[in-house]
């Protein structure tokens, strides 16, 4: 299966939060289960780098505005990598390429009259680059709340409207394009309105950091315009026949996941674009929830209560603070956000489940096997049901990614792993190590086995401790979705060492 993972490209004058970190970890383990699977996954991430934010920031620092992205973008390519990120890409819409790109889609489309020019006055919201009419207004201020401003000018259009019936006919006939299905109905009611043209130039006099238009040098064009093309752009859209062939190899087999906030813009900015130029559209667009305060309310850097991923990785750790991201809610949901929160997630499943289950085992096996795992004889009688439950596992875990569900993927798991301590609690091997050596044995090498596949189930999520619970129990290379459906791997006798302690129990300062 070929499978195309993408994040939104964040703006590159932002500090990168626990929003832009929500979404790119998401990707990230969604491309890393595939890979698990053995799919071909190709993920992309990277920087939303034109527009008046970033010109206005750039003058304000007296810099040219391409020396301050070259600078910023950094930011989040450092974050990412901090939180141990495997992008296939990292794009940006500062590169020649996806410029040209662009300019040759918006040529194609005024050549086929769907762009066309026009006197225009409207409402623009400066912070979120976009244009509103009257009726869109409320109490003055943009649907989101923003500042308005009012402006008259020449620019040019996008017949969007063109697409409005089409759009609508494809959504209703392909249940799973967006989702989750709330999100689906709110795309629907949007549509019900007539559909405006969308305007996608800007004249260079009151902005000049953008991609020119091709076919007006006095215009640039609408950083949303520009943005979302790069989802084609940095696969090989219109760079010749060998970028094309890697293009229609990941395209359409793509999956966006965005914010709720950018919902409109990709649905219905994006999908009558692709209509517009002959493209398929995406196999799916998913919107994910808010992370919000304790007290339910948003975490906006108004409010100055924007957590830095940073700050939290560097609090728990990578892999504990990627779990807890995907571990505490359901993708599409809204969910609080504290480092309590976290704190307890985090020492409830990891340390006492997980890294107990871990600890427990390997002592026992280096005190009472001399470090070597021992056989199953058959002798006890849970031994088959935790087998069982623990190849159910695998199965579940490949079906809910594919749902789209990590949460779900992630908690399977974490049921095996609470199992396995019961069964470890019922049989109490380190009393009956002193009566049945046999049975005690089989105990801990089923205990083995299951911790074997956890870590691999678990290793798209947590990608270095699983690695390292996988080399104490002397498994090596890449790990892969068909061995942990496979029970039995650990040859008897072999070496199991035992480590540091996994997931020490955190305690806030
Ligand atoms: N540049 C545009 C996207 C262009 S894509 C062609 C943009 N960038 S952004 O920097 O604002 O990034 C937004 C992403 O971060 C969205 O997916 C947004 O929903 C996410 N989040 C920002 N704050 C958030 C939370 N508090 N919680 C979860 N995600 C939120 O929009």
């Amino acid at each position: 299966m070929t499978f195309y993972v993408t994040t939104p490209i964040y703006y590159v004058n932002d500090v990168p939060h626990i929003g832009h970190a929500y979404t790119t970890v998401i990707a990230d383990v969604l491309h890393r289960y595939h890979k698990l699977f053995g799919d071909d996954s190709f993920f992309l991430t990277g920087t939303d780098e034109h527009g008046q934010k970033v010109q206005a920031a750039a003058e304000k620092r007296g810099l040219s505005p391409q020396a301050h992205c070259d600078e910023l973008c950094v930011r989040f390519q450092e974050a990412w990598e901090d939180l141990n990120i495997q992008h296939d890409v990292f794009m940006r819409t500062t590169y020649p390429y996806h410029a040209k790109v662009v300019q040759e889609c918006l040529q194609e489309l005024f050549e086929k009259g769907d762009i066309y020019a026009h006197e225009y006055e409207g409402w623009y919201s400066v912070s979120e680059e976009i244009f509103y009419t009257e009726k869109d207004l409320v109490d003055g201020k943009s649907p989101m709340g923003k500042e308005v401003t009012k402006i008259s000018e020449k620019n040019y259009f996008f017949k969007m409207s063109r697409y409005q019936e089409a759009l609508i006919a494809y959504i209703e006939q392909h249940p799973q394009f967006i989702q989750p299905d709330g999100k689906r109905s709110e795309v629907l009611g949007f549509l019900r309105q007539p559909l405006q043209d969308l305007c996608i130039s800007r004249p260079k006099a009151r902005l000049s950091w953008g991609i020119e238009i091709p076919f007006d040098k006095d215009f640039v064009t609408y950083v949303w315009f520009d943005a979302l093309l790069n989802y084609c752009s940095a696969i090989g859209l219109k760079q010749g026949p060998e970028r094309q062939k890697n293009f229609n190899h990941y395209w359409p087999h793509t999956v966006h996941l965005l914010g709720k906030d950018i919902l409109i813009t990709h649905t219905v900015y994006w999908t009558t674009m692709l209509m517009a130029l002959g493209l398929p559209l995406p196999k799916q667009i998913f919107a994910h929830g808010w992370w919000l305060n304790e007290d339910g309310g948003k975490m906006s850097k108004s409010e100055g209560k924007v957590v830095s991923p940073l700050d939290m990785k560097n609090l728990v750790g990578t892999d504990p603070f990627r779990y807890f991201l995907i571990r505490e809610t359901v993708l599409g949901n809204d969910a609080s956000f504290s480092p309590h929160i976290v704190v307890n997630r985090i020492n409830s499943e990891l340390a006492n489940n997980l890294g107990n289950l871990f600890s427990r085992i390997t002592n026992l096996v280096e005190k009472y096997y001399d470090s070597k795992k021992p056989s199953e004889h058959g002798l006890l009688p849970q031994t088959k049901s935790i087998q069982e439950l623990a190849l159910t596992t695998a199965h579940k875990v490949q079906q809910e990614i594919l749902n789209m569900a990590p949460q779900a993927a992630v908690g399977a798991v974490i049921d095996l792993l609470s199992a396995t301590n019961k069964f470890i609690d019922e049989i109490a091997p380190w009393k009956l190590v002193k009566e049945d050596k046999d049975k005690t044995g089989e105990c801990l090498s089923v205990c083995l086995e299951v911790l074997r596949i956890a870590a691999i189930l678990l290793s798209p999520v947590m990608p270095e401790k699983c690695a390292s619970i996988l080399s104490q129990l002397g498994v090596h290379g890449t790990p892969q979705l068909a061995d942990a459906k496979v029970w039995g791997r650990l040859m008897d006798g072999a070496e199991i060492k035992k480590g540091e302690i996994l997931f020490p129990r955190i305690t806030l300062p």
